[in-house]
């Protein structure tokens, strides 16, 4: 049974993150979609709302699974039998920032490994924040998140002006 693991805090999903996820899945038996916290940035959905927001996005696709990711990122793969951690790439930008957490999980856990997947050059440019900036401001979120959570994340901002 190979499991992977796809951390990242998805403030909110992105259809960019929609698109590894199912890329993901279908290289493994589980995907565990692992909502977490970055220290470096604060959250405007709670992780409750971004464990919902993704539940909805990826829909009944079998083999996937999202949960809370609480602690550190390599004794939660231990906890769940796995050994392969998922990240995203998009521009050289995300390079320094991947390369040090995919070091720093291997001096804490030698077994695990890192594999990193390419973005969809489609969704190259596209960023949680990016996707907040709009909304915030009114802009169309349109093919850039699940349709089935934009009106969710619209809704978010809609007070907030
Ligand atoms: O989408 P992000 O912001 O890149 O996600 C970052 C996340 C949540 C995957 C990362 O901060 C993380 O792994 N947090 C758990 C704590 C941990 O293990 N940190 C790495 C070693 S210090």
């Amino acid at each position: 049974m190979k499991t992977f693991i796809y951390p990242g805090s998805f403030d909110p999903v992105t259809n960019g993150h929609l698109d590894i996820i199912l890329r993901a899945a279908a290289l493994c038996d589980k995907l565990i979609v692992a909502v977490g916290d970055n220290v470096n940035k604060a959250t405007t959905f709670s992780k409750q709302e971004r464990i919902e927001l993704l539940r909805t996005a990826i829909g009944d696709v079998s083999g996937i699974t999202v949960e809370p990711l609480d602690g550190l990122l390599t004794d939660f793969a231990k906890k769940k039998n796995s050994k392969t951690i998922i990240k995203g790439l998009r521009a050289l930008s995300d390079f320094e920032y991947e390369f040090q957490m995919a070091l720093l999980n291997k001096i804490l856990d030698s077994e695990i490994e890192t594999l990193f997947m390419m973005t969809n050059v489609k969704y190259s440019y596209l960023s949680s924040s990016a996707v907040k900036e709009l909304a915030r401001n009114a802009g169309k979120i349109e093919g850039l998140v699940p349709e089935s959570i934009r009106d969710r994340v619209l809704d978010k901002f809609k007070n907030c002006k």
